[in-house]
């Protein structure tokens, strides 16, 4: 492919899909089936899914049959992307020969359609399995305020969103919406590896890893923290401050590398989205020589065209429980 000129967050999340397919942790993966409770069309399962992007986890979790009994509600602050989602599980539930039927925007949400942007349901059904999955286009802290006392789920998805808020404060909350014994699944999330090969200055491509990785330990929104670059090993500490235990943990770490017929997939666009986001990151940054970063960036896109790029990111999968006996009064 050549350099694209512009970048699509929604095509850099499916082009993303190959790539988390191979990342994901099996053991992690197998401990979370494990540990999901039965589920039946009178109780079915109640699955809460944060910065759900394009779904691909409500696929992933369908096709690999872990639900059979569910709704499943799946939130994102984006409201094109939350439209995209509602689009593109529909097309792949049909394609996989599930009946599938969609509602207009929702009693879902329980404040009436004006105060839940984006909120929809898709019912599926199949002989022996029906799944809903509601959609709401919200921010999450909106989100936790409005449910927190009001419903609980059994199992809580964070994939890929953990490194992007301030954890301390976001987990507890995050927490609370789980009923007690509730599980929480965390993959992809970013541990503080950004490795690019082949090398091009190893001391140059240290000092642009750990400014990157800087950009993220500073970042603010709304004048708040707002991520962690070493997120996957220090939500081991958080989960138990927060009174919840890990029942398993594994690496998933993005490794994209070009074989004899080039990239898989669209994953040669996923490489350039991913050079992009580091040079809209450090565009200006004090500690880089702007010449020689601009030069470092063209460098990197050309081995893309190349197929010479080597692309890893270390990340974890983390599955974590709160006891049963919780109550109420946590924070
Ligand atoms: C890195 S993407 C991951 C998307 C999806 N989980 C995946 O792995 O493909 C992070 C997602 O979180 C969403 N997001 C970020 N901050 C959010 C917030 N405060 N509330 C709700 N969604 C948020 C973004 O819009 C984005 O879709």
């Amino acid at each position: 492919m050549s350099i694209p000129r512009t970048y699509s967050f929604t095509r850099y999340l499916t082009a993303k899909k190959s790539v988390d397919d191979r990342a994901l942790n099996r053991y992690v993966w197998q401990s979370l089936s494990a540990a999901l409770p039965c589920s039946t069309a009178e109780k079915p399962l109640h699955v809460l899914e944060i910065g759900a992007g394009l779904g691909a986890m409500v696929e992933r979790l369908v096709a690999g049959g872990l639900l059979r009994h569910a709704t499943y509600t799946a939130i994102d602050m984006e409201l094109t992307l939350i439209a995209e989602a509602r689009r593109c599980l529909s097309q792949w539930a049909a394609t996989q020969g599930w009946q599938v039927q969609q509602d207009s925007p929702v009693q879902a949400c329980p404040d009436g359609p004006e105060a839940c942007p984006g909120a929809h349901e898709i019912h599926m059904q199949r002989p022996g399995r029906e799944i809903t999955v509601a959609t709401e286009a919200i921010d999450v802290a909106h989100f936790i305020a409005r449910e927190r006392g009001r419903r609980t789920w059994d199992l809580l998805i964070a994939q890929a969103f953990l490194d992007l808020v301030d954890v301390p404060t976001t987990l507890p909350a995050l927490l609370s919406l789980l009923r007690p014994g509730g599980l929480l699944y965390c993959p992809i999330t970013f541990d503080g590896g950004t490795v690019f090969q082949p090398e091009i200055d190893p001391e140059f491509d240290r000092v642009i890893e750990a400014c990157y990785h800087q950009t993220m330990d500073q970042r603010l929104i709304a004048g708040k923290p707002s991520g962690d670059s070493c997120t996957g090993r220090h939500l081991f500490a958080h989960l138990r401050a927060a009174g919840a235990e890990v029942l398993a943990a594994g690496s998933s770490d993005w490794v994209v590398c070009a074989g004899a017929n080039g990239y898989p997939a669209d994953e040669a666009y996923f490489l350039h989205f991913i050079i992009h986001t580091v040079h809209t990151a450090l565009a200006g940054h004090a500690a880089l020589d702007a010449e020689r970063f601009a030069a470092w960036i063209a460098q990197r896109r050309a081995q893309v065209e190349q197929g010479t790029l080597v692309y890893i990111a270390h990340q974890l999968d983390i599955l974590g429980r709160v006891p049963a006996f919780l109550v109420a009064t946590r924070e």
